[in-house]
């Protein structure tokens, strides 16, 4: 089923939320879309500005997958969205784990909640939030498709082919598992034999060499035994590559 139920409104606190409420009753590849949020949430503490102009939804997914699917569910939307961008003649970089940037500033963001029960996941929200023509608050290194294209992008075409995108992509990764999109997560991010910097630290931890079939980050720590040749995983988020 393709992800064309879409419940749209004009206002919502939060796509997220609103679709969390609805998940136990609603199925699978339902849409949650708001013209604008008045609570929008990013990651840990953050808000989301949501001004009119920008996209903000929240699909409802219900894999038959374990709760540590949602890690590489996040990172199949933000190729999902790189993937749009493209077709809007803009390359842009991802940033770990939920970020699209261009030329180092945001463009979108990407807000991955779930539920389970034991061991299985009764849903996943995935929730995202694109500047495309809306404000942008001034204390942030925030950019909008708009601004960077100088063109006014049209808002359902872009949905449109994101949630095509989105659906391909999430097929794909049910389907083979995350190994052939972890290599393209890779690829766009530039990532490969970057350092690895704990950013509430600044401390290096090792160099970036892939991800794993459950979206760990593969690395060599710093001061490797040159006889060991397993490779350390982390499923931290306060990474960057450097
Ligand atoms: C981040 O970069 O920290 C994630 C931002 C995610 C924002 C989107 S907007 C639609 C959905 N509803 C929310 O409240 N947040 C996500």
């Amino acid at each position: 089923m393709s992800f064309n139920k879409i419940l749209h409104f004009e206002s919502l606190g939060s796509t997220n939320d609103h679709a969390k409420g609805l998940a136990a009753d609603y199925p699978h590849g339902t849409v949650v879309q708001a013209d604008i949020q008045t609570t929008g949430r990013g990651r840990g503490e953050n808000s989301w500005d949501s001004g009119p102009g920008g996209l903000y939804l929240s699909v409802i997914l219900k894999p038959e997958l374990q709760p540590q699917a949602t890690l590489p569910i996040t990172l199949v939307t933000a190729l999902a969205l790189a993937r749009t961008l493209e077709e809007f003649d803009v390359k842009t970089g991802i940033k770990w784990p939920n970020d699209i940037l261009v030329d180092g500033k945001k463009l979108a963001g990407i807000l991955t909640e779930g539920a389970s029960s034991g061991e299985r996941l009764d849903y996943v929200v995935v929730g995202t939030g694109i500047n495309l023509s809306n404000p942008l608050p001034d204390n942030l290194p925030a950019v909008s498709l708009e601004g960077v294209t100088g063109k006014k992008p049209d808002p359902q075409l872009f949905r449109d082919r994101y949630l095509h995108h989105l659906h391909l992509l999430y097929q794909q990764f049910v389907k083979d598992g995350f190994k052939e999109l972890g290599a393209e997560w890779t690829a766009r991010s530039g990532a490969s034999g970057k350092g690895l910097v704990d950013r509430r630290t600044g401390k290096t931890i090792g160099k970036f060499v892939g991800l794993a079939e459950d979206g760990a980050i593969l690395f060599w720590p710093p001061e490797r035994d040159p006889n060991c040749s397993e490779l350390e995983r982390s499923y931290e988020t306060e990474l960057d590559f450097v």
